[in-house]
């Protein structure tokens, strides 16, 4: 088993990167090491969601940095400085709606900043005879999305053929072919995750389910993409990132993982079940509510369906989720109804001064 010491993870502000580090220094006791954490900032960052690892462990095991992964000198520098033997890449632009109407952003962040880090990776790592030093891993977080798009049966192996069909898609799968070129070209040691759609707390109120919550609880229309027959196999971002630190600590360089919830959902009937819970719990009309379904126009070239047959890190790597659909979201909704000063921050765009108040200079 690999051992973790110094970690470099980047994009840790964003929803999965910061379920990531706080289930890390939360959950790992086994862990000693060191977390350096690589976030712009961009709308998607939140530094507020590591509060409590700041809190406990900033300066000492965590290192907040805020700068673009494109940033070749940032990225060289941190390599020498914390001595990385591991790096987690959750940074990315991650919203398919946002590639359609700004396709560019996502070509320089997903593809030209994987390319920052592996170049960096390799000069931190690589020896004087050209082979690359024990012990390091480079593990990259992509999507089920490069796998395009299924229809009524079947589902996403590794084997499957890549073929993107959103901006977003299309960068991400550019990435995973640049770590691959590093394992084969210079022996760099890589794993890869593509892992299906993540539901759970932190997320941003810019993907379904944590859109449909708020705007319930808000009263708002409740925007339904075409016929809302499209499906996402959801899985809560715990067991996602479960199956990452199996991978880090057991999987094989140059291999690939689907991770997935096995829990396939019409956008519609999701909708619909989450109305129940949140109705449920918040004391809402359930009727009313539903009258706030509104079909709109399609997203462009949507994918109708995806699923993932996540066998192979069932067999190789013993992962298990340990979150049912009906718990996860209901956990889910508590959260939003928890957290009125974090969604009130996220709305009105305070979450974007946490650092200059939180943060004394060091
Ligand atoms: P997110 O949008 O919530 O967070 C992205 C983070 O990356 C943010 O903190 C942002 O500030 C940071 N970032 C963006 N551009 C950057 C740059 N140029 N330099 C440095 N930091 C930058 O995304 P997420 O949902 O947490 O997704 C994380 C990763 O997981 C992505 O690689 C995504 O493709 C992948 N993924 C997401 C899902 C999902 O359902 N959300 C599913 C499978 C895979
Ligand atoms: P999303 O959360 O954006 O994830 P992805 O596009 O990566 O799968 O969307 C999930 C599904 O929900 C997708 O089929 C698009 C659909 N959708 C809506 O119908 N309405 C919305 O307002 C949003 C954000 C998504």
């Amino acid at each position: 088993m690999r051992s973790l010491q110094n970690i470099l993870v980047t994009g840790g502000a964003g929803f999965i990167g910061s379920d990531f580090i706080r289930a890390l220094f939360a959950e790992c006791s086994g862990f000693t090491g060191r977390v350096i954490n690589l976030d712009k900032l961009t709308y998607a960052g939140n530094a507020e969601n590591l509060s409590t690892v700041e809190k406990k462990f900033g300066g000492t095991r965590y290192f907040f940095v805020q700068a673009d992964i494109c940033d070749k000198k940032t990225a060289d520098f941190l390599f020498s400085e914390y001595d990385i033997d591991t790096v987690v890449h959750f940074a990315a632009e991650s919203h398919v709606d946002r590639s359609i109407l700004g396709p560019e952003v996502f070509l320089r962040t997903n593809i030209l900043g994987t390319f920052t880090l592996l170049q960096a990776a390799k000069n931190a790592w690589q020896k004087a005879d050209g082979s690359i030093k024990d012990g390091v891993l480079f593990h990259h977080i992509s999507t089920d999305e490069v796998y395009g798009s299924l229809g009524t049966e079947g589902s996403f192996k590794e084997t499957t053929a890549y073929e993107p069909r959103s901006p977003y898609s299309a960068s991400k799968a550019s990435s995973d072919h640049f770590v691959k070129a590093y394992f084969y070209t210079y022996g760099l040691p890589v794993t890869l995750s593509n892992c299906s759609n993540n539901y759970g707390p932190f997320q941003f109120p810019e993907k379904l389910i944590p859109l449909m919550i708020l705007n319930m609880l808000e009263g708002k229309k409740l925007p339904v993409y075409g016929d809302g027959k499209q499906i996402r196999d959801w899985i809560h971002v715990s067991d996602h990132n479960a199956a990452v630190r199996l991978i880090l600590q057991s999987g094989k360089p140059g291999e690939t993982y689907n991770i997935g919830g096995e829990n396939e959902w019409e956008n519609i009937e999701l909708l619909h079940k989450l109305i129940e819970i949140v109705c449920d719990k918040a004391g809402l009309n359930r009727d009313t509510v539903i009258q706030t379904i509104t079909h709109v126009t399609d997203r462009l070239g949507h994918d109708r369906r995806y699923a993932i047959d996540c066998t192979k890190i069932k067999k190789e790597l013993n992962w298990k989720r340990q979150f049912d659909f009906e718990t996860g979201l209901a956990n889910t909704v508590d959260w939003y109804l928890k957290n009125k000063a974090w969604i009130d921050n996220v709305r009105s765009g305070e979450y974007r001064n946490w650092i200059e108040k939180n943060y004394t200079k060091r």
